[in-house]
């Protein structure tokens, strides 16, 4: 048995992955997934909720899949795999359906940004999203939840749908540990949000975040981007008005380059900062690039070099598939049985 704290954290194969997922999420997970017990999927039920395409889906959750491991994830130390592979997710997401509350699920902010463009066909899949993310993260016992910023309310929710299973089935739990004398139903898992880069801004509208489903292909670094790509991509970057090189609330176009510069050198925002003095958007806009295209090269020709591999990653998934089954298994089995259910002979 492993000591050590569980970790678990998700992509949606929507798209090609953006900078932004590097920064606010992948890049952590590699960090840490020494000191953690770690599962990290694509999580392709939740990419149907929004979009649906038989061989674009197949294609982006192998990507994903490809993008995790160029990004420094290690099969041998993480659980790597897809979410449908292990059907205890939607089963757990049906329970957490039956007790999550139309009103808490209305409140969550990207159901009001990604439902808005439906008009009145809004898709249930769209609302019943954050609970499906719930049950990924309960179905685990997981510590810790590393995400951007976006998704802290998502593992808000989680916790208070832990909390009220647990009040519920196992009266009088102990603390947020399982295992602990009075046992609870379900672990309280605490978001982890990187405290610089949680948010990267688009490149188009540095008020928005940087988004995989953007329509303005400007506006976002993909890391499959090509090198020139990227390049033209930066230089056209939207700044603000003034000519001063500062990190200020007014210059978000600026400090949004200046976070990619800080997150991908290590270099602290007034370090830099005092290195642009006297200096004009132009230069800081030419160095950006340049960062950017060294971070992302190295990504971009390993995940096109797992990519003609499908048969490695096919063994990745089906290694990480059976283990995260097991444990996924064992979990909704005590689930169902302090509920009530029979339990399956
Ligand atoms: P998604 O692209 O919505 O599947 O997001 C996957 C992960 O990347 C989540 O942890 C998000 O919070 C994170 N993420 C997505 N876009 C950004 C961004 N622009 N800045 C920082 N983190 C992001
Ligand atoms: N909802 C997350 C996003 O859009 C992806 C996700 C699904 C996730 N299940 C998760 C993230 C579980 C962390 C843990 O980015």
């Amino acid at each position: 048995m492993t000591t050590k704290k569980t970790m678990l954290s998700a992509v949606q194969p929507t798209s090609r992955l953006t900078i932004g997922n590097y920064i606010g999420a992948v890049k952590n997970w590699a960090t840490m997934q020494a000191d953690y017990d770690c599962l990290f999927f694509a999580v392709d039920l939740h990419a149907i909720s929004d979009k649906r395409g038989a061989p674009e889906l197949r294609d982006q959750t192998y990507r994903t899949v490809a993008t995790y491991l160029a990004c420094g994830l290690d099969a041998e130390k993480s659980t790597l795999f897809v979410q449908s592979h292990v059907p205890e997710h939607a089963e757990l997401a049906w329970v957490l359906t039956c007790h999550a509350t139309m009103g808490e699920v209305s409140r969550m902010t990207q159901y009001k940004d990604k439902s808005a463009k439906h008009g009145d066909s809004i898709p249930m899949g769209l609302f019943a999203y954050p609970v499906l993310m719930a049950a990924d993260i309960l179905l685990y016992d997981v510590d810790l939840v590393p995400v951007g910023a976006d998704q802290k309310q998502h593992v808000e929710l989680t916790r208070d749908l832990a909390i009220r299973m647990n009040n519920h089935y196992t009266p009088g739990w102990d603390g947020k540990d399982p295992t602990k004398v009075k046992p609870a139903l379900f672990r309280i898992p605490e978001p982890w949000i990187p405290k610089l880069g949680g948010k990267i801004m688009s490149l188009q509208d540095p008020t928005k975040k940087m988004s995989k489903s953007d329509a303005d292909l400007k506006a976002t670094l993909f890391l499959d981007d090509t090198d020139k790509d990227i390049e033209k991509k930066v230089k056209s970057a939207v700044t603000d008005s003034g000519s001063e090189i500062t990190d200020a609330d007014d210059k978000p176009g600026i400090r949004n380059l200046l976070t990619l510069q800080s997150v991908l050198t290590g270099k602290p925002i007034p370090e830099i900062v005092a290195a642009y003095a006297g200096k004009m958007y132009g230069h800081l806009k030419v160095d950006t690039a340049a960062i950017c295209v060294d971070a992302i090269r190295p990504i971009r020709d390993e995940t096109a070099r797992l990519m003609a591999d499908r048969g490695y990653l096919d063994q990745v998934l089906k290694r990480g598939a059976e283990n995260a089954r097991k444990r996924a298994a064992m979990k909704i089995a005590h689930v169902y049985d302090k509920m009530g259910f029979i339990p399956k002979t």
